[in-house]
């Protein structure tokens, strides 16, 4: 269709000041990311890394792939003695528990809902193994490097929260959400009871061969009100954006999202008093630029496009034949997306506040 030889691949970096490019495939040797922007003075080792990215490791659940990856990060450039020196910093993660041949049925096979069929047509060429660049073992490197945009916003109060807001249909209303309640589900969900459902629901989705999607839901807590860069660069257009870019991200809603359409002006509008506002229907940002509320932000996942049960697809030369993907695979997203879309919205935060340093 449209592949041309020597079509290049653009659109791996994120960030004007916090600049994050990330590099490597499912089935390569390694994976990783460069950092650059970062402050120096900044205390990180690779321990701060390795603890953030050991929440998105494959083999934590009986739903997520059974792909065991030990995920241990090396910085190779950027800090000394433990800081950063304002150089870039260089991460790499290595692809150890590699099994391609699961996918040598399918290599000429598009599978349904997967970037196999775009791929090719725009590159001419895909690494079918694993996914390739469109895996979700590129999203290890964006974690890493989310670890490093944690470090400069967090001495500014921010905290991101990430959490599961529904699975399968399970949608969870919590007025408390807090770190402890999420770290001790294994579907990274504050609730408790809600746990235990979504965990038997994908149970039961892997034993038919079929797959579920969900909602997440992240928070920012303690963020400064003035950043964001309106027109094109507002904060709401830029996490958008961030998350969007995550594989399976079909959705994002900032505040009362898509709610808002089906308000009225007198209970969209946040009342704002001398003390502060009194509602956040906005989701902590106005005109692009943040208001000094909790910034809230909802991403709908779609189910994994890789499922065992058959499905009508194309080969390569466009005959039509049936597929079901063995390979190994996660039921899910969630909850292994969850610190992805921290880590993507940690990423935005440090470059809008060192965009806004820079100006003041
Ligand atoms: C954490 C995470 C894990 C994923 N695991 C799988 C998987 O095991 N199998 C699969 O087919 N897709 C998986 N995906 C989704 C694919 O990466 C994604 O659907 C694919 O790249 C196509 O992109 P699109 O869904 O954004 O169109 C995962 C995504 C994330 C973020």
């Amino acid at each position: 269709m449209y592949a041309k030889k020597g079509v290049s691949m653009s659109g791996n970096s994120i960030g004007v000041l916090f600049k994050v490019t990330t590099w490597g495939e499912s089935h390569g040797p390694a994976i990783g990311a460069v950092v650059e922007g970062c402050p120096a003075g900044i205390d990180i080792v690779e321990d701060d890394i390795q603890k953030v990215l050991d929440r998105r490791k494959p083999g934590m659940i009986a739903s997520s792939s059974p792909r065991k990856e030990e995920d241990a990060v090396r910085i190779l450039s950027g800090t000394f003695l433990g800081k950063t020196t304002g150089t870039p910093i260089s991460l790499i993660i290595e692809n150890k528990n590699v099994d391609s041949g699961a996918y040598e049925d399918i290599k000429d096979i598009f599978r349904p809902g997967h970037g196999d069929f775009t791929y090719f047509k725009k590159y001419g060429i895909r690494d079918y193994r694993g996914g390739g660049r469109a895996s979700a073992r590129e999203t290890a490197a964006r974690v890493a490097a989310g670890a490093i945009a944690g470090k400069v916003i967090s001495p500014e109060g921010m905290e991101v929260v990430a959490y599961t807001k529904a699975l399968g249909g399970i949608v969870i209303s919590c007025d408390r959400i807090s770190r402890e309640d999420i770290a001790a589900s294994h579907m990274m969900c504050p609730d408790p009871e809600a746990t235990g459902a979504m965990e038997a629901k994908l149970e039961e989705a892997r034993r038919s061969g079929d797959s579920l999607g969900g909602i997440v839901e992240i928070i920012v807590r303690g963020c400064p009100p003035g950043l964001g860069e309106p027109v094109f660069d507002k904060m709401d257009a830029d996490l958008a954006k961030a998350l969007m870019g995550i594989g399976a991200v079909k959705g994002v809603e900032i505040g009362a999202g898509f709610g808002v359409a089906e308000m009225t002006g007198s209970q969209a509008n946040d009342p704002i008093t001398p003390t502060g506002f009194l509602s956040n229907h906005a989701g902590g940002i106005l005109a692009g630029i943040t208001t000094g509320q909790d910034i809230i932000i909802r991403v709908a996942c779609k189910p994994i496009a890789s499922i065992a049960k058959v499905q009508k697809t194309i080969d390569v030369h466009g005959n039509p034949v049936e597929v079901s993907i063995k390979g190994r695979h996660d039921v899910a997203v969630i909850p292994r997306i969850v610190p992805v879309c921290e880590a993507m919205v940690s990423i935005v935060l440090a470059d809008h506040l060192l965009r806004q340093k820079a100006i003041i």
